[in-house]
């Protein structure tokens, strides 16, 4: 693929291109679509880095569903999860009744969505919980999290683009890769 342009001149190397992310997101709908009918189904977007792929698998999926946010912040700018897990929302969404999915954009150390499935738990009666990850670093992870819907497994990589930031930046790049280290603060390369 060509890349060109300021911001794209940052990437060290493509991982997923727009093509490949769209045709597993159309692999990924299809599943979803048949797993849900006839069950009133919440899709639930963790806010930021999963607004992208929201947007591309929701209208993918031929399903009466609805649609909430929940607003996280776990890696407080750096390129490795905190650990710690702040809610910057009011409200939760009213999730009892329904089945819910909840989309993010990757799954690392599953601190993130341990979190969020607690809270929904504490918070509402869901029917069910199931999770869909674009990205799942497998190998990371230390919270007992089991995605239902994975685009691809990656290695231990810091990522950015289609939604995944870096000091939120890059997540409007249509596609997903590593950034060069001069792109990266000195205290962030490993
Ligand atoms: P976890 O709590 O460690 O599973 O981290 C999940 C969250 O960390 C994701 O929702 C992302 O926002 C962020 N994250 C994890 N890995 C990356 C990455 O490689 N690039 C950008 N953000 C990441
Ligand atoms: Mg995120």
């Amino acid at each position: 693929m060509s890349i060109s342009g300021a911001t794209h001149d940052h990437l060290e190397r493509v991982l997923f291109d727009e093509v490949s992310i769209l045709a597993r997101l159309d692999e990924i709908a299809e599943r979803i679509t048949k797993d849900y009918a006839d069950m009133p189904l919440t899709v639930v977007a963790v806010l930021h880095g999963s607004l992208i792929m929201m947007a591309d698998l929701l209208r993918r999926i031929r399903l009466p569903l609805k649609m909430e946010c929940i607003s996280v912040e776990s890696y407080h700018g750096g390129v490795e999860s905190s650990g710690r897990v702040k809610f910057n929302m009011s409200k939760m969404p009213e999730l009892t009744g329904e089945h819910v999915l909840i989309v993010d954009d990757i799954l690392d150390s599953g601190r993130t969505l341990e979190a969020i499935i607690g809270k929904i738990y504490e918070d509402c009666v869901p029917e069910s919980i199931k999770v869909a990850v674009l990205l799942d670093k497998k190998t990371s992870r230390v919270a007992d999290i089991d995605p239902h819907y994975v685009g691809f497994e990656i290695d231990d990589l810091f990522v950015v683009g289609y939604g995944l930031d870096y000091q939120g930046k890059y997540r409007n790049l249509p596609f997903i890769g590593t950034l060069k280290p001069e792109h990266i603060l000195p205290e962030h390369r490993v």
